[in-house]
């Protein structure tokens, strides 16, 4: 979602917020812009479209400065435009802000100002926020008060209902800069005689890689030499500066056309850095350190409940099952945005797993204080580290996956599902729901998975002939039973993303059910089969969509003979547990993902209205 990236220091400012705004553009955004400020003038340049038309728009411009704020903005009040888009001034021209997050109370204080002369130019919450600020300030002006523009930060966001991350100019105090967090993430980072304030990280590494995460209420005032950190309170606050261990490379395309293809073939190496240090082959056994503290509580559970959403929910419904057949506890798998809004049943003895690549979203992260203030253990499994969710559960796993750029979740999903097993597993020995011999084979096996992925991942050429033939459809559905049921959804969700095909993802009984109504000649069927307990089934299913003409591409197990004289096209996947299935064969449904979504000439990293991290409700 929205972008923000700040400098204070002496090199060339622009410079560094285009580059910043790009190693944003991941995030998904519909226009961008920047504020430079020199000799104490700022200039503003912002318009709809890429950070590329930015960088046009900036070409014939003395582009000076060396302070200034950029954003990148997706929208939410207000269609995508020039004028709405951010850094917004206010009125009379003291405060220019970006802002992420959204301003609930917005329409409340934009009335207000309106009574009091002000006129807006956009529609857009956050220039509501700049007029605020002014009209505080100017009143305190008026009345001779002498206040710093750090309390009139303070006194005006005290009036603020809502999220947001800001970074704040103000004209009247030029050589610094304010930042303020509520629910929306900003990272400082140190250099010297300088700092950069950004969304997130990836703007920042190139520089340094000391860095301070806000907490909700901080505010910063940043100058060239001085970072003095307080908050909503107005007290001190001494800055935790954490250094972070991200290479520039990680966040770069390494060869690859897209950062989607490339984070898809870097699934061994997700899983293999998520399991290190955790599953033991040898000793057969599995450490999982972020969970010691609450162990035995999550071994006794009475019931599991998971919250998650899109993608992470996909990778929750397979945690349902692995719980529930490993470790014989009951589990529950719900989607944030339901479960926050709906009065749950939480119970104390339960355990609540919130699962989220970015940790910063804002469905998940309200299930997690709710499920919090009802007194449940709260356990986060995350990839961004220091990221919000972490932050506000008591225990938890990071996915070592590696920064996921592409908008399309790829290898978080499978990092995700390799922790939720070792989980369950881990749990399962400890409540005998698995004997030793069991774990141990799973162990064994769980192992192995990322030489198997590389297997199918150079067969990529077959999985790209058979895009090649369903390139042009309209719909599409995709069928799986047990374990296989999630990955048939998340197909479903990576086709439709990404390629803008109509796809629905369906337990392969529930067809007859209704969707059958739809099989055609023209319908490609999506069969995820490989041998399980419930392969015969599928077989059926699969004979039932034939029988009315549906095109049949089956990802089937190595060597599956039956399938294959039935289906239209066939993926094969090298033979795992029915468990650990959902590694091996989302990797072919993610290729051809890619794979349709690149001949029909879409962006498949930065697909049309998607965001990567969903900071709004
Ligand atoms: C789909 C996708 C989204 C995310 C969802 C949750 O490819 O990426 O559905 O999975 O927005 O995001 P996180 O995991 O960051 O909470």
């Amino acid at each position: 979602m929205c972008g923000i990236v700040g400098y204070i220091g002496n090199r060339k400012a622009s410079e560094v917020l285009i580059k910043g705004l790009k190693r944003l553009e991941y995030r998904g955004y519909d226009s961008a812009g920047i504020a430079l400020c020199n000799n104490n003038s700022c200039q503003i340049y912002k318009c709809k479209g890429k950070v590329q038309d930015l960088e046009k728009l900036l070409q014939d411009k003395n582009a000076e400065g060396s302070i200034g704020i950029g954003h990148t903005r997706w929208a939410t009040h207000g269609e995508p435009n020039d004028v709405n888009a951010h850094p917004h001034t206010s009125m009379r021209g003291n405060f220019i802000i970006i802002h992420n997050g959204i301003i609930e109370n917005y329409s409340k204080l934009k009335a207000g100002l309106e009574e009091e002369g002000y006129v807006f130019k956009g529609e857009t919450d956050t220039e509501v926020l700049a007029n605020l600020f002014e009209y505080v300030y100017l009143n305190h002006l008026n009345n001779g008060d002498k206040i710093s523009p750090e309390d009139i930060i303070r006194e005006t966001l005290q009036m603020v209902e809502g999220a947001y991350g800001l970074v704040i100019l103000c004209n009247d105090y030029p050589d610094f800069m304010i930042a303020a967090r509520k629910g929306s993430p900003l990272v400082i980072g140190i250099g010297k005689d300088e700092y950069f304030v950004a969304s997130d990280a990836t703007p920042i590494i190139e520089y340094t890689n000391s860095v301070i995460y806000l907490n909700d209420d901080d505010i910063a005032i940043i100058s060239r030499s001085s970072l003095n950190l307080t908050n909503l309170k107005n007290m001190k606050k001494k800055p935790d500066i954490q250094k972070i261990d991200l290479k520039i490379d990680e966040i770069e395309k390494g060869g690859f056309d897209h950062y989607m293809l490339k984070e898809i073939y870097e699934q061994p190496r997700a899983i293999r850095d998520t399991c290190r240090g955790r599953l033991d082959f040898r000793s057969k056994s599995i450490h999982l350190g972020g969970l010691h503290n609450i162990f035995d509580k999550l071994a006794g559970a009475k019931r599991i409940i998971i919250v998650a959403c899109g993608t992470s929910w996909h990778a929750g419904l397979v945690g349902e099952y692995l719980f529930e057949e490993f470790a014989r506890i009951p589990t529950e798998v719900e989607y944030a945005s339901e479960f926050r809004y709906r009065n749950p049943i939480i119970n104390k003895d339960d355990i609540v797993i919130a699962i989220s690549q970015s940790g910063e979203t804002a469905d998940t992260l309200a299930a997690v204080q709710m499920a919090k203030n009802a007194g449940a253990i709260v356990i986060g499994i995350c990839n961004v580290v220091g990221a919000s969710i972490p932050r506000e559960t008591i225990a938890g796993v990071y996915t070592h996956a590696g920064p996921e750029i592409g908008v399309a979740s790829t290898k978080a999903f499978t990092a995700q599902i390799t922790v939720l097993t070792m989980m369950a597993m881990a749990v399962g020995l400890a409540n005998k729901g698995l004997t030793e011999k069991e774990f141990s084979q799973l162990v064994d096996e769980l192992y192995i998975i990322p030489e198997k992925i590389e297997e199918i991942l150079e067969r990529s050429e077959c999985i790209r002939d058979i895009s090649e033939k369903i390139k042009d459809v309209s719909n599409s559905i995709y069928l799986g039973r047990g374990y296989l049921y999630p990955v048939a959804l998340e197909g479903a969700l990576k086709l439709k993303e990404i390629s803008y095909i109509h796809a629905e993802g369906y337990p392969a009984a529930e067809m007859k059910h209704g969707p059958i109504a739809l099989i055609d000649e023209k319908m490609p069927v999506i069969v995820i089969a490989t041998k399980d307990n419930s392969y015969d089934k599928i077989v059926s299913n699969i004979q039932e969509v034939k029988a009315r003409k549906g095109v049949i591409i089956a990802v089937v197990t190595e060597g599956d003979v039956t399938i294959k004289s039935i289906a239209d096209y066939v993926i094969e996947v090298p033979k795992t547990d029915f468990a650990l299935a959902p590694l091996l064969t989302v990797i072919p449904l993610q290729l051809l993902s890619y794979y349709i979504a690149t001949m029909r000439g879409c962006n498949v990293d930065q697909p049309r209205n998607l965001a990567k991290s969903v900071t709004v409700e």
